[in-house]
């Protein structure tokens, strides 16, 4: 939520932080702005806006501005309204001091209230600006700009992610974090800041990732750290591998098509480097969980938010039905909340794309206390969720920029199907013929999903057909309700369609009311031990004047018999459906957004990395 960056250098800083903001935009695009020391005017100059950062970038080619050291920030609004005066970049009273921030200020009231008793005046709602005219405060008390930061930090609770420049010190910017993502990019006789790699991929990839309450003050030709005691630290450099090319959309109309389309190389990368080369198990990186480990494991917990919940719930089925371990499932933000029963012998496995949601990163960390051993799966290496967890599966995805997220889902949905099978064959319930033969079908993945994508013309047909749609059903059983959930979430997040996935024998338990003349009912009917029971569901909704699109294995010509249109997946191993159904619901939920007129990469209201609670 949110997205900063920040430039010192010899170059003019505004293109930069204009170019990382348009990286960022996918944390958050409810206003952008950037705050530039300019040497003619000897001051700081913001330039802010409500919306998108095209409609901060015509607002600079009205009014130019140019320096060489500035921050800049894309928002996600918690504290007030979209607008210019909550936009950030915030200033201190005497607009000496520019703050950007990603996160919220928890005590913001409090400290309004003080600093307005000793005639601090607040023009936005915001949380972040106390942080601005709280350095000042402190500055004007000591002289110093580096002790006016530590005590503010020693002030505010909450979680932060901070670019601060005063325009006393036009040579430094100072950045902090805690429990929101920032990094420092490395130049030559430059250096940047930014709340991901993305933001800066063009000009380095050499990083620092900051740890949390380490402050940082950057110069163009020196950084230097210190650690929550105030100590001076070094840091090793994280050299980041992903290229500038995954992080554009290379011809596609949208990043959320483009990712679309990366996912037959996504799952074969997944799958290539997890085979043992002899063909008989899995390699997990260098996570240590064999027959010993795992017989001190007697529960497993599953917790994430949102599409990786799902993925985890296809981790759950499978762990449960492969390895006959008993697994619960909880959304983070609940899981947080429950004093969930877990201890030393509980495995938790959390999953996250960015590695940043702050809800899963809380529960993990709960889960840590509880002494349990933390699983995670992560996208983003580098990430605090991968820091911090025992152990890391990475997805392999490369970088997710649309906020829906496509590729991620499949790379988890395949680390599920490894770890899954890695856990059978350890603790013994599955044998190396039986592994060999899931893995014979897992090779094919990538072909088949491709062969799903030469069909995305039939997909835009049912889009067409479908577009009048107020409501979506989406219903299946078993593995395939937890593909149904997927779906519908995709559907409500970038086609803003209400839409309820339900298991398919639930629905004559009251939502049927709601089925009416042409409502759309998407069945997925790929586990064919189910076949018939859902197709007796599916009769019920029809006969209720529902139309009905089916999703199933391709050799089930039954379907057609009952669908008003249908879709097939190339036949597979059916723990394998949950990968290869998706893919025609992320298109037809693309279609659909498209079709509608919305912004398909940046839903409303969304943002992709939700570091708030
Ligand atoms: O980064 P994470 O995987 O932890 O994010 C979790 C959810 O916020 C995320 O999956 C969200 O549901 C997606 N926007 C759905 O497309």
């Amino acid at each position: 939520m949110c997205g900063i960056v920040g430039y010192i250098g010899n170059k003019n800083a505004v293109p930069i932080l204009l170019r990382g903001l348009e990286r960022l935009e996918y944390r958050g695009y409810d206003s952008a702005g950037v705050a530039v020391y300019s040497e003619k005017e000897k001051e700081i100059i913001v330039c802010k806006t409500k919306g998108r950062v095209e409609n901060l970038e015509t607002k600079l080619y009205d009014n130019p501005i140019k320096g060489r050291i500035g921050i800049g920030h894309t928002r996600w609004a918690t504290h007030g309204i979209p607008s210019d005066t909550n936009a950030h970049p915030h200033f201190s009273k005497s607009g000496k001091v520019a703050v950007v921030h990603n996160g919220i200020i928890e005590n913001y009231m409090e400290i309004r209230e003080i600093l307005g008793s000793k005639g601090y005046d607040f023009v936005s709602e915001t949380d972040t600006e106390t942080v601005a005219q709280l350095t000042e405060y402190f500055y004007n008390q000591t002289g110093d700009l580096q002790q006016a930061v530590f005590k503010t930090l020693e002030k505010v609770d909450g979680s932060y992610a901070l670019g601060i420049i005063c325009s006393d010190f036009p040579d430094m910017i100072v950045t902090t974090k805690k429990n929101c993502p920032l990094i420092i990019g490395l130049g030559q006789g430059e250096n940047f800041i930014a709340s991901d790699i993305t933001a800066i991929l063009q000009y380095t990839r050499n990083t620092y990732i900051l740890e949390d309450n380490e402050v940082a003050f950057v110069s163009k030709d020196s950084i230097k750290i210190y650690d929550d005691k105030k100590e001076e630290i070094k840091k090793d450099v994280y050299v980041v591998d992903w290229s500038i090319e995954a992080a554009e959309k290379s011809g596609y109309d949208h990043f959320m098509l483009k990712e679309i389309y990366e996912q037959p190389k996504v799952v074969a990368d997944s799958l290539n480097r997890r085979f043992k080369p002899d063909g008989t198990g899995i390699q997990l990186d260098s996570i240590k969980l064999g027959r010993e480990e795992l017989s001190n494991i007697n529960k497993v917990y599953v917790v994430a938010c949102g599409t990786a919940y799902y993925a985890g719930l296809v981790g759950k089925a499978l762990i449960e039905k492969l390895a006959r371990i008993p697994v619960i499932s909880d959304v983070a933000s609940e899981f947080r909340y429950k004093d969930p029963l877990i201890d030393e012998n509980t495995l938790v496995i959390v999953i996250s794309q960015s590695g940043e949601t702050a809800d899963t990163l809380e529960a993990m960390r709960l889960a840590k206390k509880k002494n349990s051993r933390i699983l995670a799966v992560v996208n983003v290496v580098g990430s605090t969720i991968a820091r911090e967890a025992d152990d890391v599966i990475y997805t392999l995805a490369g970088p997710e920029i649309a906020v829906a997220s496509t590729k991620a889902y499949s790379a988890q949905v395949v680390a599920m199907f490894l770890l899954s099978l890695h856990i059978a064959l350890e603790t013994g319930k599955m044998t190396v013929d039986q592994f060999k033969e899931i893995k014979k079908e897992m090779e094919k993945l990538p072909s088949h999903i491709n062969k799903i994508l030469t069909k995305a013309p039939n997909v835009k047909r049912f889009m067409e057909k479908y577009i009048g749609s107020k409501n979506v059903f989406y219903i299946g059983r078993g593995l395939d309700y937890t593909v149904c959930r997927e779906g519908s979430l995709k559907l409500k997040e970038i086609a803003y369609l209400h839409s309820e996935p339900y298991a398919a024998g639930e629905l004559k338990h009251g939502p049927i009311a709601l089925i009416e003349e042409s409502t759309l009912v998407i069945a997925v009917a790929t586990q064919e031990h189910l076949f018939a029971k859902t197709m007796s569901n599916v009769k019920e909704v029809k006969a209720r004047g529902a139309k009905v699109l089916i999703i199933a294995m391709e050799g089930n010509r039954e379907i057609e018999n009952y669908a008003d249109d249908y879709m097939y997946i190339p036949r597979t191993h059916p723990i394998l459906t949950p990968l290869l159904a998706n893919i025609p619901q992320q298109l037809f939920a693309y279609y659909m957004a498209l079709g509608l007129g919305n912004d398909v990469d940046k839903p409303r209201n969304l943002a992709k990395s939700v570091t708030v609670e």
